[in-house]
């Protein structure tokens, strides 16, 4: 009797897969495909509506901006971008876009955040063309300033220190000119001291010299 109920459950199928077999291979592959797609995205920065959509708009595509005046966040390490989160937050570090925002970041967010931005890699504004004499100007002053003893080889950045090379010019500039006139305060005081001793015009001429520092 069991055995005659096996066979007839079989058959059903059997018959069903006949007729219906190209409609479900259909469907499964659909239903593949969507699993496939989450999978993808949620892999990339967490389940729809992901964080970081509110972010792009500012900061480009996975952190690379495509704006001089907006700095990228990709390939800046995790632990330096977390703890500006939080200084926006607390208003250590002021700026009217970013502070309304961080404020609304959990500790488990501003984490999530900063591990997704740190492993993009960057891709540089290529429509940023410094002027040539700018350039070897700030070249000879990052080289005397000795900037690679905090900021990393190659100006890539590391730990609580920023990755500069690739770094949008604008942006640049107007972070070395708060330093220098103590707008934006770092802990040691380190960043407002070698930015006071150069002129708004030798600012300048890092800023554009470390843009065109290749990103990766
Ligand atoms: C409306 C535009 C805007 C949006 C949206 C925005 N940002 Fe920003 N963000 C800025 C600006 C402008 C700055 C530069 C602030 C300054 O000049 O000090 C900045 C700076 C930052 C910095 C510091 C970068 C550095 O190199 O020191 C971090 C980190 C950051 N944003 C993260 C985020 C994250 C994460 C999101 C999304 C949750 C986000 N931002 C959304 C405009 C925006
Ligand atoms: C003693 C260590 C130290 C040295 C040397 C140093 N920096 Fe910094 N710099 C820092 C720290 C720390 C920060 C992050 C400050 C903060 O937390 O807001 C910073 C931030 C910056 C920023 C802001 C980057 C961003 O994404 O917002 C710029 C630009 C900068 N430094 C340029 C330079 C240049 C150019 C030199 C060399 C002339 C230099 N720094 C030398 C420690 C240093």
């Amino acid at each position: 009797m069991k055995r005659k109920i096996v066979l007839g459950g079989v058959a059903v199928v059997a018959i069903l897969l006949g007729l219906y077999g190209r409609d479900l291979l259909d469907l499964y592959r659909l239903q593949s495909y969507i699993s496939a797609s989450t999978e993808a995205y949620e892999a990339d920065g967490g389940p729809w509506p992901q964080l970081t959509d509110v972010c792009t708009g500012c900061h480009g595509t996975k952190g690379s901006s495509q704006h001089q005046r907006y700095p990228s966040l990709a390939g800046q390490p995790a632990p330096y971008l977390a703890a500006q989160l939080h200084n926006f937050a607390s208003g250590q570090r002021i700026n009217p876009n970013m502070a309304p925002l961080a404020m609304t970041l959990s500790q488990e967010e501003i984490d999530r955040l900063a591990n997704y931005y740190a492993k993009q890699p960057l891709s540089r504004d290529s429509s940023f063309q410094p002027e040539p004499g700018l350039r070897d100007k700030g070249q000879k002053l990052v080289a005397a300033g000795g900037c690679v003893a905090c900021h990393g080889e190659r100006l890539m950045g590391r730990e609580q220190f920023p990755r500069l090379a690739g770094q949008g010019s604008d942006y640049l500039r107007v972070q070395l000119d708060a330093f220098a006139d103590g707008r934006r305060k770092d802990l040691t005081g380190a960043m407002g001291a070698i930015a006071a001793t150069l002129s708004a015009d030798e600012r300048k001429a890092i800023a554009s010299y470390l843009t065109s520092l290749p990103a990766q």
